[in-house]
């Protein structure tokens, strides 16, 4: 099997399993408790939230453990919304961004939030002027993501920290589900007050993830209870799930330091293929992408119909997020980038890893194109 679908998911590494199989059965403590094998959890809980902290280059207390991307941003935008509105029911986020920020978003205009969806350009970024002209007196959060997860386009996070700066009251908040691990972002540099990370994107657990949120910034919390994580995530740690995570940001970024040339390369390699063929249309920008998608469409072949004929041949690719379009077969994030609807209703997605070999490029690359004369002399 070819797996090239690692922006939906990716494979854990043996060693974040080995970890969480370790604390679940050696660990099994609650860390609230006062004995013994609660403290032992505690200890391990304090020691995970201080690596977290150290490979993010931010503060342990800064760091709270989630279920993911889709709780992070959750938490941190309906916590700043709900927390903050007798100062301003105003948002600014894009129009590109992932369903947990767009629906989260979505839900608070249902409260009476006003929220503003930036435009952006053909590569899917967005006007930095129209940033600056959107932002009011009652506004209270921006909310951006970093890696789009469709096209792979990178929006200009340090840029809008800059720019934030003059306006102290506004909080800004990143979904860096796509970029961590492959698309370097210093979270003090860039000045952004929330973060969000999963550990599934990055060959950790499914339920693992973590927000940062800076020092001082106050959420209304979601979840109430026990008081856990800050008192922001009311519940029992996900303690085994937590230690994997930071085996997993660990190793992603080992790997990152080691391949991301050679990552970078292969892509290249597979855009300059994609880009030979005149029945492809690759929506990837040229610039300012992350090195491990590609976005491209074949006008005229249904996109479900090209990953199933690739499947035959053990390839694993995806089309758009399936959840993030208004109408049924049109991507939102190609048409929000301009492209018509022949190419934003067939918009099909290449995600590597670090593990993608330049052999598995080359088979993709051979398999497509086999594929689509196959298709094209079907429909003839
Ligand atoms: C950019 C982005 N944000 C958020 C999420 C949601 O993350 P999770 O699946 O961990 O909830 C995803 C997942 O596809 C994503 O790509």
């Amino acid at each position: 099997m070819i797996y090239l679908d690692n922006s939906a998911t990716t494979q854990p590494r043996p060693e974040v399993l080995e970890s969480f199989m370790k604390v679940s059965s050696q660990f099994f403590g609650n860390p609230s408790s006062i004995h013994g094998l609660g403290m032992e959890a505690e200890r391990l809980l304090r020691r995970a939230r201080e690596q977290a902290a150290d490979l993010l280059n931010v503060e342990p207390h800064e760091v709270v453990f989630t279920s993911g991307g889709t709780e992070g941003n959750n938490m941190a935008i309906k916590g700043i919304a709900l927390e903050h509105q007798t100062r301003g029911r105003h948002i600014i986020t894009s129009k590109v961004e992932h369903p947990s920020v767009l629906e989260a978003c979505q839900s608070l205009e249902r409260l009476g939030f006003e929220v503003s969806y930036l435009d952006v350009n053909g590569a899917g970024i967005i006007d930095i002027n129209q940033l600056k002209a959107n932002v009011r007196e009652d506004t209270i959060l921006v909310t951006i993501m970093h890696v789009n997860n469709e096209i792979g386009s990178i929006q200009p996070i340090k840029q809008i920290g800059a720019i934030l700066r003059e306006y102290p009251k506004v909080f800004f908040h990143v979904d860096y589900v796509q970029g961590f691990g492959k698309e370097p972002l210093s979270i003090k540099d860039a000045q952004i007050d929330l973060c969000t990370i999963s550990g599934h994107k990055i060959h950790g657990l499914k339920g693992t993830g973590l927000l940062y949120v800076k020092n001082g910034i106050r959420l209304f919390a979601l979840a109430n209870g026990g008081g856990q994580e800050r008192r922001l995530r009311s519940g029992t740690e996900n303690l085994a799930g937590i230690v994997s995570l930071v085996k997993a940001m660990r190793l992603i970024q080992e790997a990152q330091k080691k391949g991301r040339d050679q990552l970078m390369e292969r892509q290249e390699k597979l855009l300059r293929h994609l880009k030979e063929n005149p029945a492809v249309v690759v929506n990837t920008p040229d610039q300012h992408r992350a090195p491990h998608i590609v976005n491209f469409s074949v006008p005229g072949l249904k996109p479900e119909v090209v990953i199933h004929a690739l499947e035959e041949q053990g390839i694993m690719i995806s089309t758009k997020s399936a959840c993030s379009s208004k109408s049924a077969d049109e991507s939102a994030v190609l048409a929000a980038c301009g492209k018509e609807p022949g190419i934003s209703a067939a918009g099909l997605r290449v995600s590597m890893s670090y593990d993608t070999t330049t052999a598995d490029i080359a088979t993709f690359c051979e398999q497509l194109d086999a594929v689509i004369t196959n298709l094209q002399q079907i429909m003839r």
